[in-house]
Parts: C-alpha cells; sequence; structure tokens
C-alpha cells in the first residue's frame, strides 16, 4: 500500500486514520451482518443503530442540551446560507451579519433575497483579517437573528470568544471549527457545519437548532428545506446519506478516545503554536494573513516575499510529501489546515521545510 502523506487541504480534509482502517475492516461487512453500511436501508435496525451511535456522539461531545435537535442534512453548508433565512427571515423583517471573510459573504448574498439584513460588523475593508469585539456588536432592534461565520476557511480568521446576541438569536457557520475546540451549544438558536473538515465525510451537513426555531419555522414550507419536518423524520424526511453518517459515528468514537473536545482542543493549539511560532521567528520572511487575536486554529494562512516563491515553495512542499498548501485561488499564498485529524508530525515537517526554504532562498 502506498505510504499516506501529509494532507494540509482545506476540505474535504484529512480523516483518522483509525477511522479509515475500522471503515475498511468493514467494508464488506457491516458489525457482521453481510452487507455494507453503504448497502442496508437507512430504515433498517441496523442503520438505525449507526444514526443514533452518530447523533449521541455529536450530543456527547459539545453537550448539546435536550432541547435542540441533531440533524444530519445535505446540501453543505451552502444550503444552510438560504436554508436559514428561507425559514427565519420574512419580507419586511432584518437580520443582522457579522462579516469576516468569505463565507459570511456568500451568506449574507443568499439572505438578501429573503428579507433584510444589516451587515453590523464587517472587515472587508481591511481584507478580513480580524474579528470584532463582543462590544463591536451592536445589534438591530427586533432583528430576527444574527449570523456570523466561526471560522473564515480561506482567509483563516476565528473567532476565540462565542458571541452574545444580547436577545437575538445567534446563528453560527462553524463549518471549519467545530469539534476542535468544547462550545456552548446553550449560546446558540442555531449552528450548522459542513461535515467535511473535522466531522466526516462531504455530503453530510450537521445542524443543531434550538426547538424554539423549529416552532417558528413558516407553514407550507418545502418539505426538504423544512427544519421542522426534517427533524420531525429523524433526518430521514428522504434517504440521507446512509455512508457519510456512518463515518461521523466513527469520527465521535475517535474524538472520545483523544479526551474528547478537551483533548482534541489542547492538541490543535499546540500544532497551530508551533506553526505561528515557525511564521513569528523568520524575521519577516513568513508573514501571517491574520491578526494576532483572530489567527484560525485550523487554517494557518501566510504569505512568502513573493508569488514566485510561493509557488516554488508549495511545489517543493509536495515532492516532500506535503500537500494541499496552495492558498485559496481568492486570496493565494499559503494555507496550512490542520484539522483535528492532522498529525503534529505533519506540522513539524512543514516548519523544518519552512526553515530550510527561507535558508536557501532568504
Ligand atoms: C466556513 C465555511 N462555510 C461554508 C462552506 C461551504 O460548505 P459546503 O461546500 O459544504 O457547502 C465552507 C466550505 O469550505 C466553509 O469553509
Amino acid at each position: 500500500m502506498a505510504e499516506r502523506i501529509f494532507n494540509f487541504s482545506a476540505g474535504p480534509a484529512v480523516l483518522p486514520v483509525e477511522v479509515l482502517e475500522k471503515a475498511r475492516e468493514e467494508m464488506l461487512s457491516f458489525g457482521g451482518i453481510g452487507m455494507s453500511v453503504m448497502e442496508i436501508s437507512h430504515r433498517s435496525k441496523h442503520f438505525e443503530k449507526v444514526l443514533h451511535a452518530a447523533e449521541n456522539g455529536i450530543r456527547e461531545l459539545l453537550g448539546v442540551p435536550e432541547n435542540y435537535k441533531i440533524l444530519f442534512l445535505q446540501g453543505g453548508a451552502t444550503l444552510q446560507f438560504s436554508m436559514v433565512p428561507l425559514n427565519f427571515l420574512g419580507s419586511g423583517e432584518t437580520a443582522d451579519y457579522v462579516i469576516t471573510g468569505a463565507w459570511g459573504k456568500k451568506a449574507l448574498k443568499e439572505a438578501k433575497r429573503c428579507g433584510n439584513t444589516n451587515v453590523i460588523f464587517t472587515t472587508a475593508d481591511e481584507g478580513f483579517k480580524s474579528v470584532p469585539q463582543q462590544s463591536d456588536l451592536n445589534f438591530t432592534e427586533g432583528a430576527k437573528y444574527v449570523h456570523y461565520t466561526s471560522n473564515e476557511t480561506i482567509e483563516g480568521v476565528e473567532f476565540h470568544y462565542e458571541p452574545d446576541g444580547a436577545g437575538v438569536p445567534v446563528v453560527c457557520d462553524a463549518s471549519s471549527n467545530i469539534l476542535s475546540k468544547p462550545l456552548d451549544i446553550s449560546k446558540y438558536a442555531l449552528i450548522y457545519a459542513g461535515a467535511q473538515k473535522n466531522i466526516g465525510p462531504s455530503g453530510v451537513t450537521l445542524v443543531i437548532i434550538r426547538d424554539d426555531l423549529l416552532a417558528a419555522v413558516p407553514e407550507n414550507q418545502h418539505s426538504m428545506l423544512d427544519y421542522r419536518l426534517l427533524a420531525e423524520n429523524d433526518s430521514m424526511l428522504n434517504t440521507p446519506n446512509t455512508w457519510g453518517i456512518y463515518i461521523i459515528s466513527l469520527v465521535c468514537e475517535w474524538l472520545r478516545s483523544k479526551g474528547g473536545l478537551d483533548g482534541i482542543a489542547k492538541m490543535n493549539r499546540e500544532k497551530a503554536a508551533i506553526l505561528y511560532d515557525a511564521i513569528d521567528s523568520s524575521d519577516g520572511y513568513y508573514r501571517g494573513h491574520a491578526a494576532r487575536d483572530a489567527r484560525s486554529l485550523m487554517n494557518i494562512t501566510f504569505r512568502l516575499p513573493s508569488e514566485e516563491l510561493e509557488k516554488q515553495f508549495c511545489a517543493e512542499a509536495t515532492a516532500a510529501g506535503l500537500d494541499g498548501l496552495k492558498g485559496h485561488r481568492s486570496v493565494g499564498g499559503i494555507r496550512a489546515s490542520v484539522y483535528n485529524a492532522f498529525p503534529k508530525e505533519g506540522v513539524t515537517a512543514l516548519t523544518s521545510l519552512m526553515a530550510d526554504f527561507a535558508q536557501k532562498n532568504g
């Protein structure tokens, strides 16, 4: 078998080897039933167990209170950009948006189709390098909700606190940092995430939604866009991504073996610190994109002295078995995505390369 390389992809991203091995082991006969989990009915008792394992795993890890439903939907985080306003922002009503990067901008674009939006804070003018303080957030009176992105994957900018909506329901796109650290779910009305970074494979979207929001879904909503109906049907209004949900159940098990979210958060802080130290001690050869207090622990973005050198750096990294370091096409530079499953040895391999490269090309 080919060696595994260090995969810095921003998503779909590296999965824990233990999870992949377990999935391989069970590929032909899931739990000894003589069929793959991909080959069984989503209504079977075998799959029911998988769904509950995934749901309970998420509930336990994040400490999701009883008055919240956990849904495994499709359409990616991108569909949530529309589903949130389609359910909770009527024409003539206002929702607040905090824009700290490209994904927040996309969410805003969809909300505008449904009602009024008020951008109460944006860092667009500075090129999305920071996040607001709680005291910078002045919510619109009567706003239906406030939406923000807890980690902007492209720019590498992360909130290191959980904003309080001061009575306005908080909706959060946590696609690229969910499960990377403990959260206080009671602070959110709705939190969602595409699975393909820290939760599992692409094709599943995790939505955690408070019961009072379910009650507020308008009558006559299209079925597949109706959170209430989806919740009433246990995420199985239609055929769910059974394979994806199975992998999520395994990822939850893996996270438990790592000490849960406290354990993984400690490892994430260590990994990110190694990389940011390499940037900070390079005498300006490597320049981090994000402001220090908003540096993402998941997506570490930085520049080199020129685009040519960035190209050369990526080529040398790939040749050394360090893949996926090219920054997003919209911002350029380098992006090292070091999600939960990314090994610390990959981080030190990158910092060694950085030191060598700067010495040779500085
Ligand atoms: C923060 C954030 N939001 C939304 C998305 C879009 O997710 P999806 O491709 O699942 O629709 C991404 C994808 O990378 C993301 O990083």
